[in-house]
């Protein structure tokens, strides 16, 4: 008790303060998600997400060695579709010479020591922008799946270290699984969003990728902003049914989920820091009323604290430059 116990006893200097600190932010933490797009020499700002770009082949392969070099371990990789490739079966998404597989690929060839992580989802092939296969105005479960194991199958062949299945369809880690054992990748990881909710801080994501849903919503899919519990259910399922890694989604509003499903499992966990997130600390610093630096740092370390793992965020590069 006071004054035998002074809590600012241990916060006299930076060098204590390291000491007794109870958690780090490290350059290993943290993952890059990209967007890509076809084309050459292409560069595309994302409106909403000031610092991000889609960018062609050509000027990805110089951009990964910028981010081994800020020792990044970790890509995500993210596609921004031809209108005139969408259709309501995925047809885009399992073609071995797609440009998700050409991208996979290509990071394989310039940095193979990068890991990477695609995304496994059809709202970008989709012309409806859903995650899954429409009928009748249903996101239909099982035969998503089935397209969606496929075009799992497909990325891992083409290289993909991880396949990270955002779509939030039943079963689909499972099926996943039993497809690429079946081919004898036994080495290719999940990454699965289990615990996704239907957010709208997505919104600067889907105007990156013109991926908006054309009709409704994605609640009958992702999850519940209310729902506590059942980012547990889903998160132990998606273990059973073979997730390496699981991730939850958005990031900052979510940290009570975070430290509900530490206290639950093992397995690592990431977060993964939206676009809203990253297009609300831009805008705030833009306009001078936020530092940008010091609260970028403070929100990523918030996620080590709540016990994630990994950290899916924009702002890696910059990040990793701070912690250099
Ligand atoms: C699509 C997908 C989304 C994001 C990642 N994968 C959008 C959505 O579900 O509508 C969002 C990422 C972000 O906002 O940064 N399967």
């Amino acid at each position: 008790m006071y004054p035998n116990q002074r809590n600012r006893r241990l916060r006299q200097s930076p060098a204590l303060r390291h000491l007794v600190s109870e958690n780090q932010l490290t350059c290993n933490d943290l993952m890059l998600p990209l967007f890509v797009a076809e084309g050459t020499e292409v560069k595309d700002p994302i409106v909403a997400m000031p610092g991000c770009y889609r960018l062609s082949l050509d000027l990805l392969r110089n951009e990964l060695k910028a981010i081994a070099d800020l020792g990044i371990k970790a890509v995500l990789l993210f596609v921004k579709v031809d209108d005139a490739l969408k259709d309501n079966k995925g047809t885009e998404a399992v073609n071995p010479e797609g440009l998700m597989q050409k991208a996979i690929r290509t990071v394989k060839s310039i940095t193979p020591e990068m890991v990477v992580m695609s995304d496994v989802a059809l709202d970008p092939y989709s012309s409806f922008g859903h995650d899954g296969i429409v009928e009748e105005g249903k996101i239909l479960n099982d035969p998503s799946v089935e397209v969606l194991s496929k075009m799992a199958l497909s990325h891992a062949l083409a290289g993909s270290d991880f396949v990270a299945p955002s779509d939030m369809m039943d079963g689909r880690v499972l099926s996943i699984r039993t497809v690429l054992d079946e081919a004898g990748l036994i080495d290719t990881g999940i990454m699965s969003y289990s615990a996704k909710y239907a957010s709208s801080f997505y919104g600067p994501f889907r105007q990156a990728l013109d991926s908006s849903p054309g009709f409704g919503d994605k609640r009958s899919y992702q999850m519940d902003p209310a729902n506590r519990l059942e980012a547990i259910t889903e998160t132990l399922r998606d273990i059973e049914e073979g997730a390496d890694i699981v991730m939850i989604k958005p990031g900052l509003a979510y940290l009570d989920i975070i430290r509900d499903i530490r206290e639950n499992i093992e397995a690592p966990i990431a977060a993964y820091q939206v676009s809203g997130e990253y297009a609300m600390l831009k805008a705030a610093a833009e306009k001078g009323w936020l530092d940008h630096d010091t609260v970028m740092m403070e929100q990523l370390l918030a996620f080590k604290r709540a016990g994630a793992n990994l950290i899916a965020t924009y702002h890696a590069k910059e990040a990793a430059k701070l912690l250099a």
